[in-house]
C-alpha cells in the first residue's frame, strides 16, 4: 500500500496571521512532496484535547504558536534539549505513539545569523539582549550555546531580566532597560526582543547606538516591519544591521525535515515570497 502523505499544521489563536503555512507549503511544491501542513484555530480550553487526539487524527506534528508554547512545553511526554531549557514548545511530532516537544526559535536566530553576518559569534564576546520575554529566552538560549560569555538581559521591568538570568545561570547579568546605553560601550551584539521600535522614530530607541563600538552587530527579532527604526539606525551608523524575517524562515528548518524527511533550504526565493506578504500586509 502507498504511504499516505504526511499531514502537518500549526495551531495559534488566533492564527490568520500565521505566515508558517506559506513557508512550508512554498516547500512542499518546491521539492515536489504530496504532504500538507494546514493552519488550525485552538482556542486555549481546547489545547488539551488538541493535543490529545493528535496521535488519532494521523498528523506527523506540527508547530505551536501563541498562545500555546507554555502549555505545549508542560503537556508533552518528551522535550528536547533547548525546549527544556527555553520552557516552551513550538515543534511537536510523535515517536513510538509519544507526543514528542522540541524548540527551534534558538537555532533559528543562530542560524539567520549564520547565513546573513557569517562569523557574528567569532569572539564568543559580549551580548546584549533588550527583553525579557518568551522571544529572548531562545535567544539567550543561542547565545550561550554559541559561546558568549557575557550576555546582558536590560529589560523595563527588571525583575524579569533577574529572573531569566537566575534561570540561565553564569554569565548573564540582569539590567534595567534605562541602562541598555551604559552597557553598549563594550557589546559586541545586539539582540532587541521587545516590540519597541516596531513603530515610531529614534525617540523610541531603546539605546543610543552611538555608544556602541563600530565592530557591533544590531538584530531585531521582529520582523513587521522589515526595517525596524533600531535596524535603520544602525544602519545608519554603519553596523551591521540583521533583520528578524530569517528568523523566522530558519525555525521553520527542523520540522519541516522532521515530518517530510528532506532539510529545506532557506534561500532568496523563499526570502521574497514572505517579504511579498509582509509588505501587503504592512501596506
Ligand atoms: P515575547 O514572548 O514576544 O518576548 P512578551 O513575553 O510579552 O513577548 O515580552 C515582551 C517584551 O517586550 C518584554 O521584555 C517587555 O518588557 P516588560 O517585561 O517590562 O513588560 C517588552 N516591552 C513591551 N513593550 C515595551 C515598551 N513599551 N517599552 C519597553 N519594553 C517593552
Amino acid at each position: 500500500m502507498p504511504e499516505k502523505p504526511a499531514r502537518a499544521f500549526v495551531c495559534g489563536h488566533p492564527i490568520a496571521h500565521s505566515r508558517s503555512p506559506k513557508v512550508h507549503r512554498h516547500w512542499l511544491r518546491r521539492y515536489g512532496l504530496t504532504g500538507s501542513y494546514d493552519p488550525i484555530d485552538v482556542a486555549p480550553d481546547g489545547f488539551a484535547d488538541f493535543l490529545e487526539s493528535l496521535v488519532r487524527t494521523g498528523f506527523v506534528g506540527g508547530n505551536v504558536t501563541i498562545p500555546h508554547k507554555e502549555a505545549a512545553f508542560r503537556a508533552v511526554g518528551r522535550l528536547d534539549a533547548a525546549a527544556s531549557a527555553i520552557g516552551a514548545v513550538n515543534t511537536l511530532w510523535i515517536e513510538k505513539g509519544v507526543l514528542c516537544g522540541g524548540n527551534t526559535d534558538a537555532e533559528g536566530f543562530a542560524a539567520n545569523l549564520d547565513q546573513r553576518a557569517p562569523g557574528w559569534d567569532a569572539r564568543g564576546g559580549t551580548a546584549l539582549v533588550l527583553g525579557a520575554g518568551g522571544a529572548s529566552r531562545a535567544v539567550l538560549h543561542a547565545l550561550k550555546q554559541r559561546g558568549f560569555g557575557d550576555i546582558r538581559v536590560a529589560n523595563r521591568t527588571k525583575e524579569r531580566a533577574a529572573e531569566l538570568a537566575h534561570a540561565f545561570g553564569a554569565g548573564i547579568s540582569a539590567h534595567s532597560l534605562a541602562d541598555a546605553t551604559r552597557l553598549a560601550a563594550d557589546t559586541d551584539v545586539v539582540v532587541n526582543t521587545t516590540s519597541l521600535g516596531m513603530r515610531g522614530g529614534d525617540a523610541d530607541l531603546p539605546l543610543d547606538l552611538d555608544a556602541l563600538p563600530a565592530h557591533a552587530l544590531v538584530t531585531d527579532i521582529v520582523y513587521v516591519p522589515l526595517e525596524t527604526p533600531l535596524l535603520r539606525a544602525a544602519r545608519r551608523r554603519g553596523l551591521v544591521a540583521v533583520d528578524g524575517l530569517g528568523m523566522l524562515l530558519h525555525q521553520a528548518v527542523p520540522g519541516f525535515e522532521r515530518w517530510f524527511g528532506l532539510r529545506p533550504e532557506v534561500d532568496q526565493e523563499l526570502r521574497l515570497l514572505i517579504e511579498a506578504d509582509i509588505r501587503s500586509a504592512v501596506g
